[in-house]
């Protein structure tokens, strides 16, 4: 049934081209797979099957093994995981000190960031990370057109004017002329006993291996004009001149504007900046009520709380605790002993350090409602203002939490009431406490 042209049977060394190959068509995927299984098990290894969409099964057929692509991947990943972790030790945990043989611009830098080990895991995990998956990317990426033998722009099996039918109804089982195994002869005789359609010899005619002169003229012009952005950029390196620079876009470098600290001819004064009109308060900023605002009364701190402006209850002591936490807890500790994180790290890192106040001892206990408020307000000694970080009601709710926490420290079994005195457990009940 099949129609072999004559002229594919005779020796194909006889024609002019270089025999490259040979192929055969078949008409259906099922006669590809059978005849790839044929010409593996004749021992050919350098063949092909081309069609116009996927078969399954074809891959066994041809004998494709895994690939060792995965394994390139994972090299490239681990790379990355590496040089990731290598980088940023070698540039922040490294004493630049001890690496005296080294030029200054290949050495690291001790940078301390908010008191964290110069080599911290945790902080490095998002560069190892990218740089793991940067590096299998593009190890992927490459391994891949390698091991294809990509980027290929031709391949002899396009001379074969019926090969074209591979993209529409046509499938072809093409065999290198570089396998061990190929002999015009023989490959012929096994490819017509397969059944397809037509057998044919892949020939390629050998070109003539100077460049076309084209070609020439083309790579002159195109050198020449790629030399002409690093001509102008190093005429406008070693010139000099006078001239502003020629402005293309005109950007927010030249904008009609006053900006921060700066002179200008336009006020009396010279200054860009405008003070507030004397006399005046901007909207919302009258702060006349001094209780409230600074903590005093009369002349004296307050002793008691604002309460025509804010209520002492529950949802004030729960704001308290909450801002509490945010910003002094940080340093005095969430009972207010003093020991909180920063101190512990300081004492750690060791130096001169003025350890925040133990809320707890008797003159801060003894101090008056305004004189806390005020700490809070401005700052006091070494501990830094938070009056423009927190409101003046939270600075109120954060002095009212401070007071529960320094009674709840120094609680008598008196503070309890009565009623409840009954549930307490008996441990607690120093009274009764052998009775059980
Ligand atoms: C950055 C660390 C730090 C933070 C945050 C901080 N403090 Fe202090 N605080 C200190 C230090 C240090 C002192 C002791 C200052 C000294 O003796 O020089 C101190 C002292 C105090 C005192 C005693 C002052 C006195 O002599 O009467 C009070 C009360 C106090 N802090 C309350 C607070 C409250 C309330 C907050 C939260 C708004 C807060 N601190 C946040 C570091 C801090």
């Amino acid at each position: 049934m099949a129609t072999i042209p004559a002229e594919a049977t005779e020796p194909a060394g006889t024609r002019e081209g270089i025999l490259r190959g040979m192929l055969v068509e078949f008409d259906t995927p099922g006669q590809l797979i059978a005849a790839a299984n044929r010409v593996r098990e004749a021992g050919y290894k350098r063949f092909d099957a081309h069609s116009p969409f996927p078969i399954h099964g074809i891959d066994e057929a041809v004998g494709i093994r895994m690939t060792i692509l995965p394994w390139i991947v994972m090299a490239g990943g681990m790379f990355g995981l590496l040089n990731g972790l290598f980088l940023q030790w070698y540039t922040n945990a490294v004493d630049a000190e001890s690496l005296s043989l080294i030029p200054t611009f290949l050495q690291g830098y001790n940078y301390l960031v908010s008191g964290k080990p110069y080599f911290s895991l945790p902080a490095n995990i998002p560069v190892i990370f990218e740089l793991t998956i940067l590096l299998s990317a593009i190890a992927a990426v490459i391994g891949m057109l390698v091991l294809n033998n990509l980027p290929l722009f031709y391949n002899p099996v396009f001379n074969v004017a019926r090969f074209r039918k591979v993209t529409d109804d046509k499938f072809f089982l093409v065999v290198d002329a570089r396998d061990s195994k190929f002999d015009a002869r023989a490959t012929d005789e096994l490819l017509s006993g397969l059944g397809g359609t037509a057998v044919e010899p892949i020939l390629e005619y050998p070109s003539p291996s100077a460049l076309p002169r084209p070609f020439l003229t083309l790579g002159v012009i195109v050198t020449l004009v790629a030399l002409i952005p690093p001509a102008l950029i190093w005429k406008a390196w070693v010139s000099k001149s006078s001239k502003p620079r020629i402005h293309i876009i005109q950007d927010m470098d030249n904008q009609a504007k006053f900006k921060d600290q700066r002179a200008s001819v336009l006020f009396a004064d010279g200054r860009s900046m405008r003070p507030p009109v004397p006399g005046t308060v901007a909207r919302g900023d009258l702060q006349h009520d001094d209780h409230f605002f600074r903590g005093i009364v009369g002349e004296a701190w307050s002793t008691t709380f604002p309460l025509h402006k804010l209520p002492v209850d529950d949802a004030l002591l729960d704001r308290g605790q909450q801002r509490f936490g945010v910003y002094c807890a940080p340093c005095h500790g969430l009972t207010g002993d003093g020991q909180g994180l920063v101190n512990q790290r300081a004492i750690e890192l060791g130096g001169a350090w003025v350890p925040p106040a133990n809320l707890h001892e008797a003159q801060y206990r003894e101090r008056a409602l305004g004189h806390l408020f005020n700490t809070i307000s401005n700052g006091i000694r070494s501990m830094p203002q938070y009056g423009d970080a927190i409101p003046p009601a939270d600075r109120w709710a954060i002095v009212a939490y401070v007071r529960a926490l320094q009674r709840s420290q120094f609680a008598t079994i008196d503070d309890v009431p009565a009623a409840e005195r009954a549930q307490m457990p008996s441990a607690a009940r120093p009274a009764e406490a052998t009775e059980e």
